[in-house]
């Protein structure tokens, strides 16, 4: 923890609240998809309490583009799912500020209240007494796939999607490659997770995508099948964050490969990373 944390937690939390605290979904990292509405709350802040992931790229991006934000900036996140500051301590620091009459921005990566505990900092605001308000931002669940050409529905492909962590039971979910699923920090679990999904009804051919560090420098996205996915992954050294899209939406996507596309219940052959389309890589060209 920060020393200037350490200070702020440690102020006296007995006092009337005067502050209030404003939870900000930040999209998923690119400041061009920050709401207007979180953008006004950025710049009314005297505090910004940011997570890494996406929220940091989005500071780093609107400073870039001249925004300047004269608020305080604290920084309790790292990597995804591994908080450098405990939930507890990140709830605490949040009633502490607004007591001491800050205006609090808690600046969290995509939607908050799409697994990223937001419901639980609004549950502890309330308790204390503290004022608090949601700006919903763009979840990852959605955005980070429409980078790589992929609506979660589409007329003829799926009516319906589900969004489920990679720690999820997914044994239980139903339905076939028209119900899209949308695996969040899915990455640590893919070979399961795709084994699973492959024994129902989607069956071992149902396409897959996973799109690595959405809008970020490190973004590319990488196709195949259930029966593939997990050996292409560990064949390109696929890292978190990420999003995986599983369903026959997947085959919209301009980064699919024509056997992906034109199969139809036929076994996909396993494109190896030398034939994926060389705009996988943000680096290079993108669709
Ligand atoms: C703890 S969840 C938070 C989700 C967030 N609240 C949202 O609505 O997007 C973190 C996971 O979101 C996904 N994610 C978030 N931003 C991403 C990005 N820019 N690129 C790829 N995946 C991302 C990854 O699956 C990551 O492991």
């Amino acid at each position: 923890m920060s020393a200037n944390l350490t200070a702020h937690v440690a102020a006296d939390a007995t006092r009337p609240s005067t502050g209030h605290v404003t939870l900000v979904g930040a999209g998923p990292g690119d400041a061009g998809l920050l709401t207007i509405k979180g953008l006004r709350a950025l710049e009314a802040a005297d505090v910004i309490v940011a997570d890494r992931l996406g929220a940091r790229s989005v500071l780093d991006g609107l400073a870039a583009e001249g925004v300047h934000l004269a608020a305080e900036i604290v920084d309790v996140g790292k990597l995804p799912g591994h908080h450098a500051v405990p939930q507890d301590a990140i709830n605490a620091l949040l009633v502490t500020l607004a007591r001491d009459g800050k205006r609090v921005v808690r600046l969290k990566g995509g939607d908050p209240f799409i697994f990223g505990r937001g419901g639980e900092e609004v549950a502890s605001c309330q308790e204390a007494g503290v004022a608090v308000e949601v700006v919903p931002g763009i979840t990852s669940a959605i955005s980070v796939p429409a980078i790589a050409g992929i609506p979660l529905t589409h007329r003829g492909l799926a009516t319906t999607f589900t969004v489920v962590t990679g720690h999820d039971q997914i044994q239980a979910l139903g339905g076939g490659r028209d119900h899209t699923v949308v695996l969040l920090m899915g990455v640590g679990t893919l070979a399961n997770s795709a084994i699973t999904l492959s024994r129902g009804e989607r069956g071992g051919t149902c396409p897959v995508a996973i799109i690595e560090d959405g809008y970020g420098s490190g973004q590319r996205v990488t196709v195949g099948t259930l029966d593939t996915i997990a050996l292409q992954a560990a064949r390109r050294g696929i890292r978190s964050p990420a999003v995986v899209v599983v369903g026959d939406v997947v085959t919209l996507s301009p980064y699919a490969p024509e056997a992906i596309t034109t199969a139809t219940g036929a076994p996909a052959a396993i494109p190896s990373p030398e034939a994926l389309p060389a705009s996988a890589d943000r680096k290079t060209t993108q669709p």
